[in-house]
């Protein structure tokens, strides 16, 4: 039997990805750009196992078996194993591995079956981008297994279109292409997760609800519907590619929040345009949005940014000297609610909280608003997928069944 554990990292688009121009090989009718979220805050962990003793494919998400009678699941494992045929017959290397190289497999493991057993170390029903983690990870480990190596972003990319993005660390753009077989539309990485290490990232859950509108079917609309799309895909997204990598490199924080804003408040607006209408946000969303206004507005100077996603979570981005006092004045007006069950509240890096000033609570103009988040997650970018080396962490026992089960 070979076995490979993987992590793999959530990420969050600060150019967002909405809309496809082929739904069957998930091409993008745009290109965007996420920060991979770190490691050790959120992560899915996935094993995999090949053995000659296998008699099907099986899979085990979060505890349960489920059917692997998913398309998109089918086509990551078809592709992986389609490249290992391939380089079995042209052995040739390739540059710019994500995971590092598992060495080559044996031929006659291309005919074996595999399990899969995957975890996620945070609520899959948050709203956390789940499926961009679990289908890089995924990809990642099968990739490590079947020793194929070089850029295998477009294979994760077909599991869902943003996993191509948490295949790489840091800061990482995922170029629409042009191509119509997609070879093109690949995740690339523009600084590494050590380039801006000042970031800091507060994750808001709002609410643990499962979205109303899946993003798949959400953009789909948008797409048929919504002519701002166009204007959007055509000609603000390319400008704004350039320029928040170039904001990136030069680690200039203000139009990096600037543009981190408006693309999240763009990407709502086409959801707003489609017919009919879309809308993830709720009020404490949108009272999120006017705190950080306010904070910007009461310093004269962008020092928080936030970015919204398929469903009603804030993520914002800040600095390292600003956290603490951004973190105190979110606690301030959004206070923890009575239920905790003994969870903490703010989770992550660790940070002192303490009473804002007289001056910057009068700036936010609302009362305070408790019960309103159910808990923050404070983190900062990390790394790409990586190799679990501890046989100890492997999901899957020695005879490839899950170690985990719910008795
Ligand atoms: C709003 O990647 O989940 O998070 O490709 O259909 O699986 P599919 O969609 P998915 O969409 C993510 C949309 C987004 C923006 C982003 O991550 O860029």
């Amino acid at each position: 039997m070979k076995i490979v554990t993987c992590r793999a990292p959530v990420n969050i688009a600060v150019i967002k990805y909405w809309g496809k121009r082929n739904e069957k090989l998930i091409l993008p009718v745009n290109s965007s750009l996420s920060a991979t979220l770190h490691l050790d805050q959120l992560c899915t962990k996935t094993t995999v196992a090949a053995s000659s003793a296998f008699q099907a494919d099986r899979i085990w998400l979060n505890g349960k078996e489920q059917s692997l009678d998913n398309p998109r699941l089918q086509k990551c494992l078809r592709e992986i194993r389609q490249r290992a045929r391939k380089r079995k017959s042209s052995p040739s290397k390739d540059a710019g591995l994500p995971v590092g190289g598992g060495g080559s497999a044996p031929e006659e493991m291309l005919d074996w079956h595999v399990h899969i057993c995957s975890e996620n170390n945070f609520p899959t029903a948050a709203g956390l981008a789940s499926s961009a983690a679990g289908y890089a990870c995924l990809v990642a480990s099968l990739a490590k297994v079947y020793g194929v190596e070089g850029n295998i972003s477009d294979i994760a990319r077909q599991g869902s279109g943003s996993a191509c993005r948490s295949m790489y660390g840091g800061f990482v753009q995922w170029l629409m292409g042009r191509k119509k077989d997609g070879e093109d539309s690949i995740a690339k990485q523009v600084v590494s997760e050590d380039y801006w290490p000042k970031i800091r990232i507060l994750i808001l859950v709002v609410s643990d609800q499962k979205k109303a509108t899946s993003s798949t079917t959400g953009m789909q609309a948008t797409v048929q519907t919504s002519p701002l799309l166009k204007y959007r895909a055509d000609v603000i997204v390319p400008e704004r590619m350039v320029a928040m990598a170039t904001a990136i490199k030069e680690r200039n924080f203000e139009t990096f929040a600037e543009l981190t804003m408006k693309d999240s408040n763009q990407f709502h607006a086409v959801c707003l345009d489609t017919h009919p209408p879309i809308s993830y946000m709720n009020d404490t969303s949108r009272t999120i949005v006017r705190l950080v206004h306010a904070y910007n507005a009461f310093y004269n100077q962008t020092k928080a940014a936030y970015t919204f996603d398929a469903g009603p979570n804030a993520v914002l981005f800040t600095l390292e000297d600003d956290v603490e006092e951004l973190l105190s004045l979110i606690t301030h007006f959004f206070p923890q609610g009575e239920e905790t069950n003994g969870a903490s509240f703010i989770r992550g890096l660790p940070v002192d909280i303490k009473t804002p000033s007289q001056e910057l609570k009068a700036a936010v103009t609302f009362d305070p608003l408790p019960n309103s988040l159910r808990y923050i997650i404070h983190t900062q970018v990390g790394p790409g997928p990586e190799t679990v080396e501890d046989q100890s962490q492997h999901l899957l026992d020695q005879d490839g069944q899950p170690k985990n089960l719910p008795k």
